[in-house]
């Protein structure tokens, strides 16, 4: 379901300040950084509702607009920012959307092109109204599915969330998506056209893993995919993909920390080079179950932070076809 941009903005009413969002940057433009991205992932932004209004889940409202602007500090600033999902709390209200599209304006103003996923707290509905002009840059009908070219690099996001009973664009409802992810048969053959077609460096984005939602495959035989990055489990995290012992190809992967909401809080910058891409985190915090922030901080919480803040994850572009095979 591609609906025409005009339509979308027509029916965007008060949310019509937001489709002014600029596209994901494909051309160079002063003072950004073409090859350089910054990934949040997992912003789970709180409506304020009656349920759940402790702590920690409206902490993210006041994490994420402050790791937003401590990335506009950077010189250069980088010229792409993606989101991989789960920008809402836990249903995909519409007001959960508006939260995360006012903590992202600033990177919108500073001229960075925005590149958004759909995680399995999310709604496409609600999204899409919010969001108006991401419309026109889908690429898969009725998936939230794009693609960023930059000079060293191309990225691909796809959409990995699974609604329930099949309700792809229902509104949303307490009842929520299933936790984990999957990609329906036109996604899939899209997603293998695209990458047979590939001759450029490309790295693979969604918000669950590549084998929750049957991936693995179609990543480890593609030669220009390089990497796979994907949030949901509010870690920071290295990793590969492979598709079986006979076969030595792998994928190297990473795992995002959360943009405020448990786990290990941060962002990530991803930097494209002619012949690898590094991706180095910024922690600046992990928490789980704080329902209670006056009580002393477990050690563990601490020495996460110690551990990952500044770690980098290098993926060359080296794909050898397959060692068994010749
Ligand atoms: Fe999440």
């Amino acid at each position: 379901m591609l609906l025409a941009r005009r339509e979308f903005i027509a029916g965007a009413g008060a949310f019509a300040a937001f489709s002014a969002f600029p596209a994901a940057r494909q051309t160079r433009v002063a003072g950004l950084d073409p090859n350089l991205m910054v990934f949040f992932a997992d912003v789970h932004q709180h409506d304020g509702r009656a349920h759940w209004p402790d702590w920690q889940y409206t902490q993210a409202n006041k994490v994420f607009p402050g790791l937003v602007a401590e990335v506009l500090r950077l010189r250069p600033l980088p010229a792409n920012a993606v989101v991989f999902g789960d920008f809402s709390t836990s249903f995909g209200w519409e007001e959960d959307f508006r939260l995360a599209a006012a903590a992202l304006k600033p990177l919108a103003d500073a001229g960075i092109g925005l590149t958004l996923g759909m995680g399995n707290h999310d709604n496409r509905a609600a999204f899409m109204r919010v969001f108006p002009d991401y419309a026109a840059r889908c690429l898969v009908p009725g998936r939230i599915v794009s693609k960023v070219s930059t000079p060293n690099a191309d990225f691909i996001m796809l959409d990995t969330l699974k609604a329930r009973d099949g309700k792809d664009w229902a509104e949303p409802t307490e009842e929520g998506n299933h936790v984990e992810g999957a990609m329906d048969a036109a996604q899939r053959a899209w997603l293998r056209e695209t990458l047979s077609g590939a001759t450029r460096p490309t790295f693979v984005g969604a918000h669950h893993r590549a084998q929750e939602v049957g991936i693995v495959p179609e990543l480890v035989a593609a030669p220009t995919v390089y990497g796979y990055i994907f949030g949901h489990e509010h870690t920071w995290a290295d990793g590969f993909l492979h598709d079986g012992y006979a076969n030595s190809r792998t994928v190297q992967t990473a795992t995002l920390p959360s943009g405020g909401f448990w786990g290990d809080i941060g962002y990530a910058l991803f930097r494209t080079f002619p012949d690898r891409a590094e991706l180095t985190v910024r922690q600046t915090d992990f928490w789980f179950n704080r329902r209670w922030p006056e009580k002393p901080r477990p050690k563990n919480w601490g020495e996460r932070v110690r551990m990952h803040n500044g770690r980098t994850i290098t993926f060359w572009y080296d794909k050898p076809s397959n060692f068994y095979k010749g």
